[in-house]
């Protein structure tokens, strides 16, 4: 057997033994939290009577907005969230009251009992009519670069558009939960499925009323989460931790896949008119963007993600004249929230459609389009960033020829030619992600390390391990630093008590931030050995070198290499010399910052760069497709973990494919969602992969790069995904060629296309 690369938490994974909140052993007494769920999406409320659920037998406390002791407020970016609504319902599922048993099934009878009136109102649903209503979290955003109006009009060929990109379901496979513990000096102890430790703490302390450091938050590990926690995990850690101060029992709040389908935000709907200038070459003058999204019900994340977005709209390309305009939308929806990609996607989405429309307009290959306008080293996007490692237009050329393009093309064409019902297509994506938190603040991160006598060592960060394998990498950097195995590192839970302030866990830079806090903790503890080892050698051996190397678990002076000590020894004189072994380390990433009026500044520390051509085959009677192969090049630096990494490409993949080819939610007239499960919310599974499916890393050296070389790897392969989507409007336009498909492309949207 082949034996795998080491890996934190597969093995447990695997086995089925790796902890999750509500799979633990409940505490004694533990009562269990249901919720009567708003069954509209806009309303006043008139009357909110508790007095029989109260009086149910078994039932032990039913609490709602009279109940809270501090502020009846979980806004975040913006102070526009009640915990429990007192007066004007927002959205369906909105959370009204908290039934609490020990018993289940006894506090979900309990729920029905609640005596609820209410008036409804007429709800928003869509962008267009919120839009109409200027029903705006802040005022439109703008950057610009050079003059638009004017270069739209001088240029050669002009074309406009509108491009509308659906939500999606985040379906992780834990649902939103927390375990609320009381502890005593008055602690609240929530262990919440959340990306962000620091924001549970500080949104719980508030509506509390007491301070920080009573609420202790701590993250083992989460079932996957995918933004989907980054803030909407808060809610429910915040309901857990007031049932459980209330009551002074443990409490736990689990939702079911379908409440957590029907009733948690979702990726924001985008939708964005365009107009583009170009010349005969298909070269770019002008670019002129207004990006509208759906941000449900509060803020939420919406004015990041709507940023994120904005910097987003020229993707690979260099553009003198650029307009970028971003309006988040207010709508009765639940509140859309954090997504692997972050608004990314959707407006990549835009140019990538207008790319198209261009190649078409001028009968040119779009891969032709697409290197021309490339940026080069030292071009300016339009915030001002300068773009120092520009490789989109070599990783074009890579995934060409990795694919074989030219002779892909003249096979599909030949395909095409020879069959009546069935029809191939290519699509083509390039990727430029910038990485950092665009909230510049939120870059930085902490870690703490002790060396315990023995010589194993114990890493806490702020990070929380969701399956990306945080941990794994933070054990590398800390394993590289110490010259120790990586075995002999245990990455600890993320927990307040050990990290305070961590940010959430996001924006791709886990193991940026977490992975340099941990590498600066380390340094000084092996400095601290440094001097504990260079008395050892010379006792033992009567040397004295220039240099140590920590390797092996050993540490070698240089020019002597039969005089090792080992790394344990090393700590144990350490400890008897009473020296530190343990440290703190602290990151921030530098040289960042962005004005917001100005639409101007450095928001990004470096990029990932990357490229995906697919190939899929249609049936033109059923809508029915396959993907045939795609071939993705990713450069990413100087991988801490290639296998990890590989994990990351092809998963983000697989769920941008499911983004946009599969995954529809349907929202009724009343705004409420239609689909609680697989049977009515179809995302990949193992039969839609490509049936060829490459992937080339370049194991890049960049001086933009991260910890020890690394680059972020999170979210932007989820892009690739969009590759698919431009492969069927190909197959579809070689039979129409003036048909719109649809997103997302369904069978039922690659028929209508069609007909
Ligand atoms: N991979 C797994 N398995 N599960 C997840 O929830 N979240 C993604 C990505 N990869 C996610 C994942 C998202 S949205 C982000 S921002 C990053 O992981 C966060 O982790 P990192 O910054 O440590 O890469
Ligand atoms: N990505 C993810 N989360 C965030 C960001 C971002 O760019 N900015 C603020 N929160
Ligand atoms: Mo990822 S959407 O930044 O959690």
């Amino acid at each position: 057997m082949t034996k795998l690369p080491w890996h934190i938490n597969g093995k447990l994974h695997v086995c089925g033994s790796s902890a999750f909140i509500a799979d633990e052993p409940p505490q004694k007494g533990m009562l269990h939290a249901k919720f009567l769920f708003s069954p509209v999406a806009h309303a006043r409320i008139k009357r909110l009577d508790l007095s029989k659920a109260k009086s149910f037998p078994g039932v032990h406390a039913v609490i709602s907005y009279n109940d809270i002791p501090g502020e009846n407020m979980i806004g975040h970016v913006l102070p526009d969230e009640p915990l429990f609504p007192d007066k004007t319902i927002m959205y369906c599922g909105q959370v009204l009251a908290m039934v609490l048993s020990e018993d289940e099934s006894i506090a979900e009878a309990a729920v029905k009992l609640i005596d609820f009136e209410y008036e409804e109102l007429e709800p928003i649903l869509t962008i267009d009519e919120a839009d109409r209503k200027q029903e705006w979290y802040i005022p439109e955003r703008k950057i610009e670069l050079g003059q638009v109006e004017q270069a739209l009009k001088k240029s050669a060929h002009r074309l406009q558009g509108t491009c509308i990109s659906g939500g999606q379901e985040h379906f992780y496979m834990e649902s939103q939960r927390a375990r609320a513990i009381p502890v005593d000096h008055d602690l609240i102890h929530i262990y919440s499925a959340t990306q962000s430790t620091m924001e549970v703490q500080e949104i719980a302390a508030r509506v509390l009323g007491i301070p920080v450091h009573r609420v202790i938050v701590e993250v083992f590990r989460l079932g996957g989460a995918f933004g989907g926690k980054e803030r909407a995990a808060t809610i429910w850690a915040v309901l857990a931790g007031l049932g459980a101060y209330l009551t002074q029992r443990a409490v736990q709040v689990k939702l079911s896949r379908d409440e957590d389908m029907h009733y948690t935000g979702k990726r924001h709907p985008f939708q964005s008119d365009w107009q583009i200038g170009f010349d005969d070459e298909g070269r770019i003058s002008a670019w002129d963007i207004l990006l509208r999204s759906n941000g449900g019900a509060y803020v939420d994340l919406s004015i990041a993600i709507l940023e994120r977005a904005m910097f987003h709209a020229d993707n690979i390309y260099y553009i003198p004249n650029v307009r970028i305009r971003g309006r988040a939308c207010r709508t009765n929806l639940p509140p859309n929230t954090a997504f692997r990609g972050f608004g990314g996607p959707q407006a990549i989405f835009v140019i990538e459609s207008a790319i198209e429309k261009i190649a078409a307009h001028l009968g040119k290959d779009p891969l032709e389009i697409r290197k021309l306008n490339a940026y080069h080293n030292g071009d300016v996007a339009p915030y001002g960033q300068k773009i120092k490692e520009a490789s989109a237009a070599g990783i074009l050329d890579q995934a060409a020829s990795d694919s074989n393009y030219e002779k892909l093309k003249a096979s599909v064409a030949s395909f095409n030619q020879n069959h009546r019902y069935r029809k191939q297509g290519l699509g083509i994506v390039p990727v430029k992600f910038g990485i950092s938190f665009t909230t510049a603040f939120l870059n930085q991160g902490s870690a703490m390390i002790w060396v315990y006598i023995d010589g194993s060592v114990s890493v806490s960060c702020g990070g929380v391990e969701m399956g990306q394998e945080l941990n794994t990498k933070v054990a590398i950097v800390v394993s590289k630093v110490l010259g120790v195995d990586p075995q002999r590192i245990r990455v600890e839970s993320a927990n307040t008590q050990r990290i305070g302030n961590a940010s959430p866990t996001a924006a791709s830079t886990g193991s940026d931030i977490n992975g340099n806090a941990a590498r600066i903790a380390a340094e000084k503890i092996r400095s601290k050995l440094r001097q504990a080892a260079l008395m050892l050698i010379k006792e033992r051996y009567n040397i004295i070198p220039d240099e140590l190397i920590f390797d092996h678990n050993k540490i070698f002076p240089v020019g002597f290499p039969n005089h090792s000590i080992s790394f344990a020894d090393s700590v144990k004189r350490a400890y008897h010399e009473r020296m530190p072994l343990g440290a703190y380390g602290y990151y921030a990433t530098p040289d960042l910052f962005f004005d917001s009026e100005l639409g101007e500044g450095r928001p990004f520390h470096y990029f990932v760069y990357g490229a995906a051509i697919s190939r899929v085959e249609i049936d033109m009677l059923s809508g029915e497709h396959r993907v045939l192969s795609t071939h993705i090049v990713h450069e990413n630096g100087k991988s801490l973990h290639p296998e990890i990494d590989k994990g990351q490409i092809i998963g983000a993949f697989i769920q941008g494919m499911g983004w946009c080819t599969m995954e529809e939610l349907i929202v009724d007239v009343k705004g409420q969602y239609q689909s609680g499960n697989p049977s009515t919310y179809k995302i990949p599974g193992i039969r839609d992969l490509p049936a060829q499916l490459e992937l080339r890393m370049l194991q890049s050296r960049s001086s933009e790069a991260s910890v020890f070389g690394s680059k972020a790897v999170g979210e932007p392969p989820f892009i690739y995904g969009l590759s698919v989507f431009f492969a069927l409007q190909n197959a579809i336009q070689s039979v129409k060629p003036e048909a719109e498909l649809s997103f997302p492309a369904t069978n039922e949207a690659i028929i209508s296309a069609l007909s």
